[in-house]
């Protein structure tokens, strides 16, 4: 057994080299790149974009376009490049920020690679629809019990939750941990909000 330690502990210790791990090719990161496709197809090109879990800020970079960006992370030192990148940045767990902010007060909600940290993903869930006034774009980890137990930092396995209503929802290989070589399925969800 190992002691685990908080989400915000381990990426505060990691966020110099996040951005290197993530693009290094043996990590093969496709979770981002797929979200990012999705989005476009859509022809979005302006407006406000609420990043959950938003870390460095990477997504920025992906996504072709004039938006203002906010984003939402428990870890300072993550958030230092965010707000780099140009970052609004929100210094709050998940649980406690998503409860703060107003109802449709952005077009654009990401929540990318992070929701596996969170308990209670079904509250973040609601809270990300109530805010969100155009789309929602969510990928899911799907975390095995050999993954929850090997894990440095504390997970959840939410990839088999129902969600109604999404425009895309399927499963991709999302990304392979370096340590493991063990690929990583991720569940891709797109919605789209009625007027
Ligand atoms: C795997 S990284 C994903 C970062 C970014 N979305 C991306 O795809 O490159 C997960 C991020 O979620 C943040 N995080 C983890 N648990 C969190 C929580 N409960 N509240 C806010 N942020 C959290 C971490 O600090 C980290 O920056």
């Amino acid at each position: 057994m190992f002691t685990k330690i908080s989400a915000e502990e381990f990426y505060n210790n990691h966020a110099a080299k996040y951005d290197y791990i993530v693009k290094t090719p043996n990590a093969q990161v496709q979770y981002l790149n797929e979200a990012v496709k999705i989005f476009q197809q859509r022809n979005y090109h302006q407006g406000s974009v609420l990043d959950i879990g938003c870390g460095t800020g990477l997504l920025s970079e992906l996504l072709q376009g004039d938006f203002e960006y906010t984003g939402i992370d428990i870890s300072v030192n993550m958030l230092g490049y965010a707000t780099q990148r140009g970052y609004k940045t929100i210094h709050k767990p998940i649980e406690k920020a998503l409860v703060e902010i107003d109802s449709h007060s952005y077009d654009f909600v990401f929540c990318l690679g992070s929701l596996y940290f969170v308990e209670d993903a079904q509250t973040a869930i609601e809270h990300i629809y109530r805010i969100a006034r155009k789309t929602i774009l969510i990928s899911l980890t799907e975390a095995t019990d050999e993954y929850i137990k090997n894990h440095v930092i504390p997970v959840y396995d939410h990839s088999k939750m129902v969600i109604k209503n999404a425009m895309e929802d399927y499963f991709i290989l999302g990304w392979t941990p370096p340590n493991t070589g063990i690929p990583i399925r991720t569940r891709m969800i797109y919605i789209e909000q009625k007027n």
